[in-house]
């Protein structure tokens, strides 16, 4: 991919809809009775893993204008006939792992190299503990994952990360177990299968941290519409506040609290945000989004904020190279385990742009510059890595050219055609 410097970008752009919420839609769907249709669902790379993965144990999922899931109940899923093969994506291998746990059969899951060296042992811990048999691989810490069948206990965890991964293949594996499984967090991470698995029917309670679920629900098929992804609304709410004399409009764009704290920041650093249209759609909150140009200042980034914001980080380093003053992000050595060490990648790579970031164990001291420069720049098949660069590319001097920029239809495969356009 190849990206110039523009100015004067005013657009209303059409967001990808959700991933999280789109994965949940087709697990939740398959173990549910009865008809899940699903609109505005996200046909990206991750998501189509998810299908395949239901697919391959019986579901029949028809891709239509809407996705139609025909559920089949807690008990309908059948034994695939190869391993299952999630690709590139992380919540597909954590939540199904849940669930996988709490079936008759077993099945080997694994995905890409990638997800072969990301960390397992935060979901294989509190599974275990439910008494799932599973033995995974390298240090019997790594995916590829072997699960057998067990009988599942409920158990009360304290989840030592703020992961919504994490949280829901417990709660998914707690369908299976008799009484209540609940999942404390020290910050409440994403909470759409929450939320989800209230609209199914199933018996769930949030407080602030804390989730319980009661095993053995019995889930309904649900009409669903998935808002706009704002991890993807993050690179043009980005780009049209350092782009010059820019103004973009997003329209339907979750903004549940679990995720919006890319908004906040933004605000902090002196964007001009104008969100409009509040309303609740299938339990979470959407609303639409207008950017325009602003002059940014630096800001410090830590503490309980960082699980609202993790996968926008990225692309808020891109804006605070361009802020005036200093900004710091701490408390976030997560990203050093995501699709790519996110750290040393926007560190080295911005840099390679001009950029003035040292990286830290848990996050960047970022310093600003008068400029950005186009260079060669790697994206580590890292899709969010891609989607930042390609965003720094539009405001930087000369060419900036993205290598390996496919791995962006992980989560935005129109990303390209939009910022064409430009
Ligand atoms: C996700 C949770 C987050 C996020 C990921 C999607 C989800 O990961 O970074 O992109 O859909 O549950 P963690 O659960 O590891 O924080």
């Amino acid at each position: 991919m190849i990206i110039s410097k523009k100015s004067n970008i005013k657009r209303n752009i059409s967001i990808p809809s959700d991933k999280s919420i789109s994965h949940r839609a087709i697990m939740l769907g398959s173990l549910a009775t009865g008809t899940t249709r699903v609109s505005n669902f996200l046909l990206s790379d991750d998501c189509l893993a998810t299908i395949e993965c239901f697919r391959q144990m019986g579901i029949t999922i028809e891709e239509g204008r809407d996705i139609i899931i025909h559920g089949k109940g807690l008990h309908g899923l059948q034994k695939p006939s190869k391993a299952l093969y999630v690709g590139n994506s992380g919540t597909t291998i954590r939540i199904l792992s849940g669930i996988l746990c709490g079936q008759n059969f077993d099945t080997v899951i694994g995905g890409d190299s990638s997800i072969n060296q990301r960390p397992m042992d935060r979901i294989l811990i509190p599974l275990r503990q439910m008494g799932a048999n599973i033995t995974a691989s390298k240090d019997d810490s790594l995916a590829p994952l072997h699960i057998r069948p067990s009988r599942l206990s409920s158990i009360a965890y304290k989840s030592p990360v703020a992961s919504a991964q994490v949280k829901s293949s417990i709660l998914l594996a707690g369908l299976y177990a008799k009484g209540i499984t609940s999942v404390e967090e020290a910050v409440l991470s994403r909470n759409h299968t929450e939320l989800m698995l209230e609209g199914f029917g199933a018996e769930i309670e949030s407080s602030a941290t804390k989730a319980s679920i009661k095993g053995l629900a019995n889930m309904k098929g649900l009409n669903i519409r998935v808002p706009g992804d704002i991890s993807s609304a993050a690179f043009f709410m980005v780009a049209g506040l350092i782009i010059p004399d820019s103004e973009i409009y997003m329209d339907n764009i979750g903004v549940n609290p679990t995720r919006a704290g890319i908004i906040k920041v933004l605000k902090d650093m002196g964007g001009d945000i104008t969100l409009s249209n509040h309303r609740i759609e299938c339990g979470e909150p959407v609303c639409d989004i207008l950017v325009r140009s602003s002059k940014l200042k630096g800001t410090e980034i830590s503490g309980d904020i960082i699980p609202s914001l993790i996968d926008e980080l990225p692309i808020i380093a891109v804006a605070a190279c361009l802020a005036k003053g200093q900004t710091i992000i701490s408390d976030a050595k997560e990203l050093r385990v995501k699709e790519c060490d996110r750290i040393d990648a926007m560190t080295k790579e911005l840099n390679k742009m001009g950029a003035d970031i040292t990286a830290k164990d848990d996050g960047m001291i970022i310093r600003p510059v008068n400029m950005l420069k186009g260079t060669y720049v790697d994206t580590y098949n890292d899709h969010r890595i891609a989607m930042s660069l390609a965003i720094a590319g539009l405001v930087a001097e000369g060419e900036t050219i993205i290598n390996n920029s496919e791995c962006i239809s992980i989560s935005f495969p129109q990303f390209a055609e939009i910022i064409n356009s430009f």
